[in-house]
């Protein structure tokens, strides 16, 4: 599929929906109508919506069309909802995994919850650098276990060294590769080292590599972790479908890794039901690569024009492997979260202990970064 760099200065609504072949008039009307709407802040109270790192975009137009196709037809015969054996054996093939290796669920956080539950207590510690993604540290906190939170390193990166030094007598370390808030990532052989590391010095602690930003990575930055996962039983992927895909309202994710791992993981707590529809949309768009293609590419050019406008104004921005920015206001976040929100922008929450200095800013659409960038100099000024 063709993408052309636009800026936000020319935008053509719904330009990437009429790009694709085999798509109907249909869809496309609907898909540029959605995006208009979207554009036009109809949703969300007028709200543009920078905090949450969901797809700006939404689902591809294939997905889109599994979604309606399926509404019409099937939707009043779920209660063997037989896609859903599909998903997982469609991932399981993306894998070249077996099914008893992928476990799904409603999005990726009953996993994360389900596996300190699992692999913590008060004596066996969730380790965690910080700020990272935080539901499984929650989760910590809620059943008590021991937690340790570590630094990140001077580059905003994890510090793997460091996580590996904590492993002994843990139960569960935690490494977000890309990581959410900062948008570093680690490439192959530095996890794979970590991985060894922490294997061989404390082969009883597990590691989960959460991966639900890898589509948005930059080029050779980063390879999937899931043979480490399938040498070690100890170690386990989480994915999902919330991100790149654009399905974060539909609830799907999953964990890659050995039977008696995920067991474990499952029946630590509920992993919810994927329903039809969900099923039905994530086995399409894990399968459209063109389209994962396409919006990890209109993802990248958006996120090097916003950390160009910042860099440019003298502020640090990591480099970001994500759907998010991460960068060093020199002021509260909370100060330029009620700058942008009286102009109707809303950014990312508090990442403590960063919080008096770095604002997290998801990725909007090229429509709603324009009038964001406008928003962050009146913020700024
Ligand atoms: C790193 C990371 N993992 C997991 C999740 C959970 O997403 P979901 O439950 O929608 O799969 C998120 C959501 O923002 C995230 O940022």
């Amino acid at each position: 599929m063709k993408t052309t760099r636009r800026g936000f200065g020319t935008i053509a609504l719904g330009a990437a929906v009429g790009a694709v072949s085999g798509t109907t008039v249909f869809s496309q009307k609907v898909n540029a109508q959605t995006r208009a709407q979207h554009a036009a802040g109809e949703y969300d109270n007028g709200i543009i919506q920078l905090n949450q790192n969901e797809s700006a975009r939404g689902p591809g137009p294939n997905t889109m069309e599994a979604i309606r196709t399926h509404t019409t037809r099937r939707v009043g015969r779920g209660y063997s909802p037989d896609h859903v054996n599909e998903l997982r054996e469609g991932i399981a093939n993306y894998y070249g995994l077996s099914t008893a290796n992928v476990e799904l669920a409603t999005g990726s956080t009953p996993l994360l919850q389900g596996s300190v539950r699992a692999f913590c207590d008060a004596e066996k510690a969730f380790v965690t650098p910080m700020p990272t993604y935080s539901t499984s540290l929650s989760t910590a906190r809620e059943i008590d276990a021991r937690a340790i939170e570590l630094s990140l390193d001077s580059g905003l990166g994890v510090d793997l060294d460091t996580l590996a030094a904590n492993a002994s007598g843990a139960g569960l370390l935690y490494l977000c590769n890309p990581n959410n808030p900062t948008g570093t990532v680690h490439g192959p052989q530095v996890v794979e080292r970590f991985v060894r590391r922490v294997m061989r010095e404390n082969p009883d602690t597990y590691v989960h590599i959460d991966e639900a930003y890898i589509n948005y990575c930059r080029p050779g930055a980063i390879e999937t972790a899931v043979p480490l996962a399938m040498e070690f039983e100890k170690v386990f992927i989480t994915r999902s479908f919330s991100k790149a895909h654009g399905m974060a309202g539909l609830r799907v994710g999953y964990a890659l890794g050995q039977e008696q791992t995920l067991e474990k993981i499952r029946n630590a707590w509920g992993m919810g039901d994927v329903n039809m529809l969900a099923a039905v949309a994530a086995l399409t768009a894990l399968e459209d690569k063109e389209h994962i293609a396409w919006e990890a590419q209109e993802n990248a050019e958006i996120r090097d024009e916003v950390i160009g406008f910042f860099r440019s104004r003298g502020y640090e921005v990591p480099d970001s492997n994500t759907n998010h920015i991460f960068v060093n206001l020199g002021m509260p976040a909370a100060k330029f979260r009620e700058g942008c929100l009286e102009h109707k922008v809303l950014v990312g929450r508090d990442f403590p202990p960063l919080e008096q200095t770095h604002c997290r800013i998801s990725l909007g659409s090229r429509e709603e970064m324009k009038i964001a960038l406008e928003v962050f100099s009146k913020a700024l000024a």
